[in-house]
């Protein structure tokens, strides 16, 4: 886990921290999974992969950055110049699952928060310029040095327009660090930062997800026809004469419009928790591990009791939660109530990335342990042609 610097320990970083304030931590990881420059190339290379160079372009003393999205050629890779660009290459934590071992230096936050393990290699002078994301992020320095201005606290740059970088005017007012193989910069959403490499580097982010109030609502109106309290409609048995003025909508109107939404907040936890976990554990499109059928559940079980290990998928996302009682568990957007017996095996699968039957054989004793690994299986959370032996 990550050594906070100055005696500082998890509670200290996220009461100080966590969603406020930036904070550089020198010396923070070690032992991090290895990357090398060629391999984060060759993923770039990858239609399936999502990645993109950053120029650095200055002329007539106005710098300006350049995006050009993936995936590329080997030769336009090779051809790039000394200084100045910076390759990033997306969710490499899904498409090399090795490295989401990175993720166990963050497991004071709960995983569904992480949304993806950005990997970016850049040459001296190489930006993204900058900018405000908004999301937290974990900067982790790999190899190469990166100099970094964070905006002071209460400075708040003004935003320039870009298509693609989300770009502030460059810093004035700043904390300046230099960041070293081992230090981590964390950031709050929001926080304007400037990274600048000062030689070949690679830096690893380690980025947090976490749902619009838009996307819980549309999550909420996916759901309406299966959850009674959401299927009201709006009514207006107070209608007014003088309200009917052609298509005018009156402020009745909208009272009435505020009255249905505010339905959503009398809904009950359950209600609630399987929105919330369909929505946290729905893949991106293109990143949905491929799902099983019964034949396939079956033969991986009979394995799993036989001894061999079942491995998560790189492309998985599993949360659980306790309700009633009941917990209810989320893979992939998809949602099984089932025994809170379970929530052991679960937590040893989500921190360790396996389970093995020896330690787990409880749950292919029990039928409704079995009911559960079987709608795992099925659901894509397990990596099925990973050479899995224990
Ligand atoms: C990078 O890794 O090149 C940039 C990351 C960031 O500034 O958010
Ligand atoms: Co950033």
């Amino acid at each position: 886990m990550l050594k906070f610097p100055n005696q500082g320990n998890i509670a200290g970083f996220l009461r100080d921290s966590w969603q406020k304030e930036a904070s550089f931590m020198q010396q923070a990881v070690t032992g991090l999974p290895e990357l090398a420059a060629d391999e984060i190339a060759w993923l770039a290379t990858q239609p399936d992969v999502e990645s993109r160079l950053v120029f650095t372009v200055e002329q007539d003393a106005e710098t300006t950055y350049r995006v050009e999205p993936g995936p590329f050629t080997e030769e336009q890779l090779a051809a790039l110049p000394e200084r100045n660009w910076t390759l990033l290459v997306q969710d490499v934590d899904k498409h090399l699952p090795e490295l989401a071992r990175v993720f166990e230096q963050f497991s004071f936050i709960p995983s569904w928060r992480i949304d993806d393990l950005m990997v970016s290699v850049a040459s001296p002078g190489g930006s993204v310029g900058p900018h405000v994301d908004n999301y937290d992020v974990f900067l982790c320095q790999v190899s190469g040095l990166r100099h970094w201005k964070v905006a002071s606290k209460n400075a708040e740059p003004k935003p320039q327009p870009h298509d693609d970088l989300r770009l502030v005017e460059p810093l004035t007012l700043f904390d300046e660090y230099t960041a070293k193989p081992g230090d981590v910069l964390y950031l709050p959403p929001g926080k304007a930062h400037w990274g600048v490499a000062t030689s070949l580097c690679i830096t690893y982010s380690i980025g947090m997800r976490a749902p619009t109030a838009g996307q819980l609502a549309a999550e909420f109106a996916r759901a309406t026809s299966d959850t009674p309290d959401l299927d009201s409609f709006y009514c207006d048995p107070d209608l007014a004469e003088d309200e009917a003025l052609g298509g005018r909508i009156s402020q009745a109107a909208i009272a009435r419009a505020r009255r249905t939404l505010q339905t959503l907040s009398t809904l009950d936890d359950a209600t609630i928790a399987k929105l919330l976990g369909a929505t946290l554990t729905d893949p991106k499109a293109w990143l949905a591990p491929p799902t099983h059928d019964e034949r396939e559940s079956s033969k991986v079980l009979t394995r799993f009791r036989a001894g061999e290990s079942l491995v998560l998928h790189g492309m998985a996302r599993l949360a659980w939660t306790a309700v009633n009682g009941q917990l209810l568990v989320f893979a992939n957007g998809f949602t099984l109530p089932t025994e809170s017996d379970w929530e052991p095996a679960l937590l040893t699968l989500s921190r360790h990335r396996r389970l093995d039957t020896a330690a787990h054989s409880e749950l292919s004793a029990s039928p409704s342990g079995q009911h559960l690994l079987r709608w795992l299986i099925e659901s894509g959370i397990f990596d099925l042609d990973h050479g899995s032996d224990a």
